[in-house]
Protein backbone atom coordinates (compact mmCIF):
# COMPACT_ATOMS: atom_id res chain seq x y z
CA UNK A 1 0.00 0.00 0.00
CA UNK A 2 2.89 2.60 0.74
CA UNK A 3 4.50 1.51 -1.74
CA UNK A 4 2.34 2.49 -4.06
CA UNK A 5 1.76 5.56 -2.22
CA UNK A 6 5.07 6.49 -2.74
CA UNK A 7 5.35 5.59 -6.04
CA UNK A 8 2.43 7.77 -6.73
CA UNK A 9 4.32 10.59 -5.45
CA UNK A 10 7.27 10.68 -7.19
CA UNK A 11 5.40 10.87 -10.24
CA UNK A 12 3.13 13.73 -8.65
CA UNK A 13 1.04 15.48 -6.44
CA UNK A 14 -2.29 14.30 -7.98
CA UNK A 15 -1.66 11.11 -7.61
CA UNK A 16 -0.33 10.83 -4.15
CA UNK A 17 -4.16 12.65 -3.08
CA UNK A 18 -5.27 9.77 -5.42
CA UNK A 19 -3.49 7.14 -3.72
CA UNK A 20 -4.51 8.20 -0.06
CA UNK A 21 -7.77 8.36 -1.33
CA UNK A 22 -7.93 5.23 -2.82
CA UNK A 23 -5.64 2.92 -1.70
CA UNK A 24 -5.04 4.50 2.22
CA UNK A 25 -8.75 3.95 2.56
CA UNK A 26 -11.19 5.76 4.82
CA UNK A 27 -8.97 5.99 8.03
CA UNK A 28 -6.12 6.68 5.97
CA UNK A 29 -4.16 10.26 6.65
CA UNK A 30 -4.75 14.04 7.50
CA UNK A 31 -5.29 15.58 4.24
CA UNK A 32 -1.91 15.05 2.37
CA UNK A 33 -0.46 12.83 4.70
CA UNK A 34 0.30 9.36 3.96
CA UNK A 35 0.56 6.58 6.97
CA UNK A 36 3.42 3.79 7.23
CA UNK A 37 3.52 2.19 10.60
CA UNK A 38 2.82 4.26 13.52
CA UNK A 39 4.11 7.86 11.52
CA UNK A 40 2.69 9.94 8.96
CA UNK A 41 4.38 11.66 5.88
CA UNK A 42 4.14 14.47 4.11
CA UNK A 43 6.04 15.35 1.26
CA UNK A 44 7.10 19.28 0.01
CA UNK A 45 7.98 20.60 -3.42
CA UNK A 46 8.95 23.84 -2.61
CA UNK A 47 12.96 23.22 -2.13
CA UNK A 48 14.36 24.93 0.71
CA UNK A 49 18.28 24.45 2.49
CA UNK A 50 18.17 21.74 5.07
CA UNK A 51 17.37 23.70 8.12
CA UNK A 52 14.58 25.56 7.29
CA UNK A 53 12.96 22.41 5.95
CA UNK A 54 13.56 20.68 9.24
CA UNK A 55 11.98 23.95 10.87
CA UNK A 56 9.05 23.70 8.63
CA UNK A 57 8.50 20.15 9.41
CA UNK A 58 8.78 21.03 13.76
CA UNK A 59 6.57 24.04 12.97
CA UNK A 60 4.03 21.00 11.62
CA UNK A 61 4.76 18.48 14.83
CA UNK A 62 7.25 16.76 13.35
CA UNK A 63 10.67 16.43 11.74
CA UNK A 64 12.04 15.19 8.95
CA UNK A 65 11.83 11.79 8.20
CA UNK A 66 14.24 9.05 9.23
CA UNK A 67 14.44 5.75 7.67
CA UNK A 68 14.56 2.33 9.40
CA UNK A 69 14.51 -0.16 6.52
CA UNK A 70 14.62 -0.65 3.18
CA UNK A 71 10.87 -0.55 2.83
CA UNK A 72 10.36 3.26 3.43
CA UNK A 73 13.54 4.61 1.87
CA UNK A 74 11.91 7.09 -0.27
CA UNK A 75 12.30 10.56 0.84
CA UNK A 76 14.29 13.47 1.70
CA UNK A 77 15.63 12.83 4.98
CA UNK A 78 16.47 14.43 8.57
CA UNK A 79 19.79 12.38 8.68
CA UNK A 80 22.72 15.14 9.10
CA UNK A 81 26.83 14.28 10.10
CA UNK A 82 26.66 18.17 11.02
CA UNK A 83 27.53 17.59 15.25
CA UNK A 84 30.70 15.81 14.22
CA UNK A 85 31.83 14.47 10.57
CA UNK A 86 31.08 10.94 10.11
CA UNK A 87 28.57 9.94 12.80
CA UNK A 88 25.02 10.22 11.30
CA UNK A 89 22.05 11.42 13.35
CA UNK A 90 18.57 11.20 12.42
CA UNK A 91 16.61 14.68 13.40
CA UNK A 92 13.90 12.93 15.17
CA UNK A 93 15.90 11.26 17.58
CA UNK A 94 15.68 7.79 16.51
CA UNK A 95 18.90 5.54 16.34
CA UNK A 96 20.21 5.39 12.73
CA UNK A 97 20.13 1.58 12.67
CA UNK A 98 19.75 1.82 8.66
CA UNK A 99 21.73 2.64 5.74
CA UNK A 100 21.43 2.96 2.40
CA UNK A 101 23.80 4.99 0.61
CA UNK A 102 24.72 5.11 -2.46
CA UNK A 103 28.12 4.27 -4.54
CA UNK A 104 30.47 6.17 -2.70
CA UNK A 105 28.86 8.14 -0.53
CA UNK A 106 29.08 9.80 1.94
CA UNK A 107 32.39 11.07 0.57
CA UNK A 108 31.67 14.39 2.76
CA UNK A 109 32.91 16.21 -0.73
CA UNK A 110 33.75 19.81 0.07
CA UNK A 111 32.33 19.60 3.22
CA UNK A 112 28.68 17.49 2.96
CA UNK A 113 26.65 17.40 6.42
CA UNK A 114 22.99 16.66 5.09
CA UNK A 115 21.73 13.56 4.08
CA UNK A 116 19.32 13.67 0.56
CA UNK A 117 17.54 10.57 -1.87
CA UNK A 118 18.84 9.97 -4.79
CA UNK A 119 16.45 9.73 -6.47
CA UNK A 120 17.83 7.42 -9.33
CA UNK A 121 18.17 4.29 -7.32
CA UNK A 122 16.69 5.59 -4.10
CA UNK A 123 19.74 5.39 -2.59
CA UNK A 124 21.47 8.11 -0.40
CA UNK A 125 23.73 10.62 -1.08
CA UNK A 126 25.49 13.46 1.67
CA UNK A 127 25.37 16.58 0.13
CA UNK A 128 25.98 20.39 0.89
CA UNK A 129 23.51 21.79 3.04
CA UNK A 130 22.44 25.21 2.31
CA UNK A 131 21.39 23.40 -1.64
CA UNK A 132 17.75 23.69 -1.73
CA UNK A 133 15.68 20.52 -2.28
CA UNK A 134 11.94 19.34 -1.84
CA UNK A 135 12.12 17.35 1.62
CA UNK A 136 9.92 14.72 3.44
CA UNK A 137 8.32 15.43 6.70
CA UNK A 138 7.18 12.76 9.25
CA UNK A 139 5.11 13.03 12.53
CA UNK A 140 4.72 10.33 14.91
CA UNK A 141 0.82 10.94 16.42
CA UNK A 142 2.19 9.25 19.95
CA UNK A 143 4.32 11.21 22.66
CA UNK A 144 8.06 9.72 22.62
CA UNK A 145 9.04 8.05 25.58
CA UNK A 146 11.20 10.44 27.49
CA UNK A 147 13.90 8.68 29.82
CA UNK A 148 16.14 11.08 32.18
CA UNK A 149 13.61 14.03 32.46
C1 LIG B 1 34.80 17.34 5.44
O1 LIG B 1 34.90 18.41 4.55
C2 LIG B 1 35.25 19.63 5.17
C3 LIG B 1 35.24 20.71 4.10
O2 LIG B 1 36.02 20.34 3.02
C4 LIG B 1 36.63 19.51 5.83
O3 LIG B 1 36.93 20.71 6.50
C5 LIG B 1 36.61 18.36 6.82
O4 LIG B 1 37.90 18.17 7.35
C6 LIG B 1 36.13 17.10 6.13
N1 LIG B 1 36.03 16.04 7.13
C7 LIG B 1 36.60 14.85 6.95
C8 LIG B 1 36.49 13.90 8.08
O5 LIG B 1 37.18 14.55 5.92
Amino acid sequence: QFFICHAAIILSLIFLKCACIGLCLDKCCPEGWTQSGSRFFIFFYNSKTWINTELSCIEIGGNLASIHSSDDSRFILGGHDGVQEGVWQWTDGSPFDFKSWGYGAPNNYTGENCLSVNWGANLWNDYRCYYRLPYMCSIRPVPRTRSGH
